[in-house]
C-alpha cells in the first residue's frame, strides 16, 4: 500500500495527532500515559535521542535483507508489535485486525493475556502469522497453566512472561479520571482471567498484594515443566535480572521498562540495554522496547546489542486511525523507512548492524 492510500496518515509524525483527534480522551490517557510524572516515559525518548549514527559510504546498498529469525520464528523485519491490553477499545475487531496486518506483513506480533479478543480468535484470523503470547501470571499457577496450555494448542511459538507488573504503577494522568481500564467482559481470553491488582491494599505500615505477586524465578522452572513453548521474560532492567532469567531456562529476554507506565524512577530502557548484553547476549537472544519510534531507533538499539525491538503505542495509534490497514500502513512504513536508513548507513542486512554504527552526541 502507498503511502498517499493511507487510512488518515502519511508519515510516522502524523500517526499520533491523527490517533489523538479519534480516540476518546480516557482511552487516550490509558494509552499514553506513563508512571506518576512521566519522568520514565520522556527517559525513554531523551536516550534515543542521546544517540548517533555513524554511516558507512559507498557500500553497495542495491539490496537491502530486512530479514531475521526471533527464536524459531523467521520474520521480514527485525522489530515487532507488543503485547498491549485491550485493542478493542479503540476499534471493535481490536486484535483480530491487528494480528492479521501482522500476518500479511510477516512481523511478528505478541498478543496479551488481558485482550479483547480470545486468543484462540486471533489465531484463527492470523493462522500463518508468528504470534507469541504474553502471560500475566493468575493468582492460581493452574490458572496460567490453562492459559499457556491454550497458547500452546493454538499455534503460539512462544510464551512472554511479563515480570515487572506485580502491581500497576500509579499513573497520575489516569486517577484524575473515573476511567475503568478494564471494563467487565472486554477480557475475551475468559471471565475469570485477571489483570495485574492496581494498589497494594493496607494500612498502618502493612500492604499486601495478591498470591501472583508471590512468583519468584522458580515460576519459569514450574512454566517449562507444563510446556515446550520457549519462555521469554519480558520487563528486565539489569545485567542481575537478566542473568537469572537465562539460570531459570529463558530463551530471551526483553530490556524495557513498560513504556515508561510502571517505575517512574526507572532507567529509560535504552540505558539498560547495554549491561543486559553484556550479561546474557551471548547465550540468548536480547529483545528490547520502549519508545522506539522511528526506524532510526530501531537502528540504534539493534547496534546497542537488541535482536528486534517491540513497537507498543504506536500500533495502538495505527489501529485506531486505520484498523487493519492502518497497521498494514504503519509496518510498512516503519519497514521502508528502516530500508532507506540502512542505505543510508551502508548496512545490507541486519548482521551487518553492529556497535560500529553507533555515535554519541557531542553536546
Ligand atoms: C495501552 C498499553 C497496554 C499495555 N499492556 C501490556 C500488557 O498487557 N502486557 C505487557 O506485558 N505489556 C503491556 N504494555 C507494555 C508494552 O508491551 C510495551 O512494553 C510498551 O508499550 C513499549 O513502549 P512504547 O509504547 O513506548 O513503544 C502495554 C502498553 C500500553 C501502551
Amino acid at each position: 500500500m502507498s503511502a498517499t492510500n493511507s487510512p488518515g496518515f502519511s508519515t510516522l509524525g502524523d500517526l499520533e495527532a491523527a490517533a489523538a483527534k479519534v480516540v476518546p480522551p480516557d482511552v487516550w490517557a490509558y494509552i499514553q500515559s506513563g508512571a506518576v510524572g512521566e519522568d520514565a516515559l520522556r527517559a525513554n525518548r531523551d536516550a534515543f535521542r542521546r544517540r548517533t549514527l555513524r554511516p558507512r559510504a559507498l557500500v553497495d546498498v542495491t539490496v537491502l535483507d530486512l530479514t531475521t529469525n526471533l527464536l524459531d520464528d523467521k520474520v521480514a523485519a527485525p522489530f515487532f508489535i507488543c503485547p498491549m491490553a485491550h485493542h478493542g477499545l479503540v476499534r471493535p475487531e481490536g486484535e483480530l485486525a491487528t494480528a492479521q496486518a501482522a500476518a500479511s506483513a510477516n512481523v511478528l506480533a505478541v498478543f496479551a493475556t488481558l485482550s479483547s479478543r480470545s486468543l484462540e480468535e486471533i489465531a484463527e484470523a492470523s493462522v500463518h502469522g508468528a504470534r507469541w503470547f504474553q502471560l500475566y501470571l493468575q493468582a492460581r499457577f493452574i490458572d496460567s497453566q490453562r492459559l499457556v496450555e491454550r497458547a500452546e494448542r493454538a499455534g503460539y511459538s512462544a510464551l512472554v512472561l511479563t515480570v515487572d507488573v506485580p502491581v500497576l504503577g500509579v499513573r497520575d494522568r489516569l486517577s484524575e479520571m473515573a476511567f475503568d481500564i478494564d471494563p467487565k467482559g472486554s477480557v475475551r481470553n475468559g471471565p475469570g482471567v485477571i489483570a495485574p491488582p492496581r494498589a497494594p491494599t493496607g494500612s498502618q505500615g502493612r500492604y499486601s498484594l495478591r498470591s501472583d505477586a508471590a512468583a519468584t524465578w522458580n515460576v519459569l522452572d514450574d512454566l517449562q515443566s507444563i510446556t515446550k513453548l520457549p519462555v521469554v521474560v519480558k520487563g528486565v532492567l539489569t545485567g542481575d535480572d537478566a542473568r537469572r532469567a537465562v539460570v531459570h531456562g529463558a530463551r530471551g529476554v526483553v530490556v524495557s521498562n513498560h513504556g515508561g507506565r510502571q517505575l517512574d524512577a526507572a532507567e529509560a530502557a535504552l540505558e539498560a540495554l547495554p549491561e543486559v548484553v553484556r550479561a546474557v547476549g551471548s547465550d540468548v537472544e536480547v529483545y528490547f522496547d520502549s519508545g522506539v519510534r522511528r526506524a532510526s531507533d530501531v537502528l540504534i538499539a539493534l547496534a546497542m546489542g537488541a535482536h528486534a525491538v517491540g513497537i507498543g503505542r504506536p500500533v495502538l495509534w495505527a489501529l485506531a486511525v486505520g484498523g487493519e490497514a492502518g497497521v498494514t500502513q504503519l509496518l510498512s512504513l516503519l519497514a521502508s523507512e528502516l530500508a532507506t536508513e540502512m542505505a543510508l548507513t551502508g548496512r545490507r542486512r541486519i548482521s551487518e548492524i553492529d556497535r560500529t554504527l553507533l555515535g554519541e552526541k557531542r553536546w
